[in-house]
């Protein structure tokens, strides 16, 4: 039987950045949306123009340089929204809008306060203006599973009526059971009289965890396009994580006979960098790409896996491209050797971005012995995400003791200027780094998060430092890697602030 094709539509930097705390920049944004695209995603869903400037300015930049991804801008049903979203978008080859209003009686009662003839009329003038602008309209009914069905329909053959070709059923709040689910979708498709002029499309939330789940369901009653994130993030619990339900259609095509386009291999990298960006970090059981997922502990199971891989794995860490070349550079390791490394792991750098991260690569080589492609991984990210620094750590000297006060001295660049201040804190180094670089760069942000995590095993590891600080509303999240984690610390504030300020 011929297989079908799901349409994977990525909402990292939409859905995902709703999450507090995963604010990204312009930067990483683009950087995120090249590796998607490079991935296979078919729709990257780049943000909402409405929103702000900064959301304009990165839905416009991405439009420009993804050729291969349709790119989506989202938009409320409102005529500013959709203006502006297909303003952002017009540079893609592949414009796509993605237009809502919801259609449950709690959302109209009381946030909307619209009857049921003002949205239908809303859905007919919102879906009709996208379509005077783009071809492609993905429209969504808000909190469509807590609608009344009949009303549900309505909505949905109106707007189909209006020109939308994908209609998105928002589980918003993460309320459906995957049966449930099954059969809502077996009912839309049953039910509006021009529903084989649509894509029928998933969009599930992991309040009750079942995000995957419901997803999964309703592609086996029939949707064809999955809205999903990198890792799951999203709104409160997130959304359905696109690696799990890349790898479930990929692992159980005797069950679904359904492909994706995607290039699963780079799933492990893009998971890597969207935690980083983010500073999200991937829990250690996460299934795909948590650092358990290919880890045999038990003696039975470490038993079975030498005698045959299949006794315990139903995937091979392959398959996301963990290869497991474990060693692979030391000190002695030449620049070209590490260059065509870094193509193999997926890194397209630019020339001064090479030269950079091998510069880091070998005062790492100095410090640490065996250097991984989590290592390697760690130092890029970090280069990536912190290009344009305002602000660099020239040294930092500590002094503590279990008898005495923690007392530092830090020197920092700004701009051009050398700055150096001390401070000696009760409570530790850490404390007196963030409070030394408090003198040097004043601001009034709280510091919302600040988290260390060995990036491999050993003494010698290096640490990601995480820092998020929130300002005037906003959260800024930044990272930083070192086999120091003191130096990791300060470079992660340092960081922070300068995308605060910046
Ligand atoms: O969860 C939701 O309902 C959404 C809509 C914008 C589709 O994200
Ligand atoms: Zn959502």
């Amino acid at each position: 039987m011929r297989k079908e094709k799901i349409i994977i539509f990525d909402t990292t930097l939409r859905d995902g950045e709703q999450a507090p705390g995963a604010t990204m920049n312009l930067e990483e944004k683009l950087l995120i949306a090249k590796h998607l695209e490079k991935m296979g995603v078919d729709v990257i869903e780049a943000g909402f123009p409405a929103a702000s400037e900064g959301d304009f300015l990165a839905v416009a930049e991405i439009a420009k340089n993804i050729k291969n991804s349709a790119i989506c801008a989202l938009a409320r049903a409102k005529k500013n929204d959709i203006e502006k979203a297909a303003a952002a978008i017009k540079l893609s080859p592949k414009p796509k809008i993605h237009t809502f209003i919801a259609t449950s009686p709690i959302h109209m009662e009381f946030k909307l306060k619209m009857d049921k003839n003002q949205i239908l009329s809303a859905i007919t003038d919102s879906v009709g203006l996208a379509r005077n602008f783009c071809l492609d309209v993905d429209w969504s009914p808000e909190d469509a599973t807590r609608s009344e069905i009949d009303f549900l329909f309505k909505a949905i053959e109106t707007a189909i009526k209006a020109g939308a070709n994908t209609i998105n059923i928002a589980d918003t709040v993460g309320y459906m059971m995957p049966q449930e689910y099954y059969d809502l979708i077996a009912k839309i498709k049953n039910n509006v009289s021009n529903i084989d002029k649509a894509v029928i499309s998933t969009h599930c939330h992991n309040d009750l965890g079942l995000a995957v789940a419901n997803s999964l369901a309703a592609i086996k009653a029939g949707a064809r396009q999955v809205e999903c994130t990198i890792n799951g993030i999203g709104e409160r619990a997130g959304n359905a994580a696109l690696e799990e339900i890349v790898m479930a259609l990929k692992t159980r095509q005797d069950f679904y006979n359904i492909d994706s386009n995607i290039d699963t291999k780079m799933i492990s990298r893009i998971s890597k960098l969207v935690s980083n960006v983010t500073g999200f970090p991937i829990q250690y059981n996460k299934a795909i790409v948590g650092a358990n997922a290919f880890a045999h502990e038990s003696g039975i199971h470490q038993d079975g896996m030498l005698k045959n891989r299949n006794t315990y794995e139903i995937m091979t860490p392959a398959a996301i491209g963990l290869d497991k070349s474990l060693l692979v550079f030391g000190k002695h390791s030449g620049r070209a050797a590490f260059f065509d490394h870094l193509k193999n792991i997926g890194y397209e750098l630019s020339e001064e971005m090479l030269e950079q991260t091998f510069k880091q690569f070998k005062d790492l080589a100095d410090r640490k012995k065996d250097i991984t492609d989590d290592d390697i991984i760690a130092l890029v990210d970090d280069s990536l995400t912190n290009k344009k620094s305002h602000y660099q750590l020239i040294s930092l000297n500590v002094n503590c003791s279990t008898n005495s006060k923690a007392a530092i001295e830090i020197k920092i660049q700004i701009d051009s200027q050398e700055v150096t201040a001390n401070f000696i804190s009760k409570d530790g180094p850490v404390d007196a780094i963030f409070n030394a670089i408090k003198k040097l760069i004043p601001h009034k942000a709280s510091l919302e998060l600040y988290q260390l995590h060995g990036v491999t095993e050993g003494t010698d590891a290096l640490a990601t430092a995480t820092v998020r600080l929130k300002a005037n509303n906003q959260i800024f999240s930044a990272n930083a890697s070192n086999t120091d984690i003191l130096v990791a610390s300060a470079l992660a504030y340092i960081n922070c602030l300068d995308k605060l300020n910046y």
